[in-house]
């Protein structure tokens, strides 16, 4: 565990997973999913790095990461519950009213195809509310995963690819 803040959700992830929750937080037995606001610029890159999603993050650029996480609006980790290990990601920009661009969903390898990446979405989505639009752009390796868990697409997108 970092000694950055760490908030509990009060949001469960499926019902059939969620084994222990209270007014502050969810926790499945295995995995515990919380709004973590303080990061660890570290732990931030090492998971960026063991999911795969480092390739095409400016990992070698810690002032840009450190400022990807100082301006989000909601940084969501996954931890295992018993250790507090770092397992997995969801990096955000929202108002909490309209919109959010999720930005960042990556999952340790080591833990991959665990249902963690659907509850970091399901958790972003609690947090996030009803009433917010949900949006993001998937690498063409995560577009199963999206399906997957009936995540409906967007027809129309445009976007300005960054420059650097
Ligand atoms: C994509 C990613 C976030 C998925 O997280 P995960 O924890 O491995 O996924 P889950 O275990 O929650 O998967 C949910 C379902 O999707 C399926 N799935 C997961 N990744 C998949 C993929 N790439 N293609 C097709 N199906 C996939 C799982 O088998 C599972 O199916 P099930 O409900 O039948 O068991 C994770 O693999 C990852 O971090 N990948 C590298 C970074 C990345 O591509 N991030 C997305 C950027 S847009």
């Amino acid at each position: 565990m970092t000694t950055s803040r760490f908030v509990p959700c009060t949001a469960p992830m499926a019902a059939t997973e969620q084994l222990g929750q209270s007014a502050d937080m969810t926790d499945t037995g295995s995995v515990r999913y919380a709004r973590e606001p303080g990061l660890d610029v570290g732990a931030f890159r090492r998971v960026l790095d063991e999911s795969g999603l480092g390739a095409i993050r400016p990992l070698n650029d810690a002032p840009r990461l450190q400022q990807m996480l100082d301006q989000a609006d909601l940084v969501v980790t996954a931890r295992r519950s018993g250790n507090g290990d770092l397992l997995g990601v969801a990096r955000s920009i929202t108002d909490f009213s309209w919109c959010c661009y999720l930005s960042e969903l990556a999952v340790s390898k080591s833990a991959q195809g665990l249902g963690i990446g659907r509850g970091l979405l399901a958790e972003t989505r609690r947090l996030v509310g009803p009433a917010v639009s949900v949006i993001l752009g998937a690498v063409p390796q995560s577009v199963g995963f999206y399906e997957k868990i009936g995540m409906p697409r967007m027809p129309d997108a445009f976007w300005y690819r960054r420059e650097h």
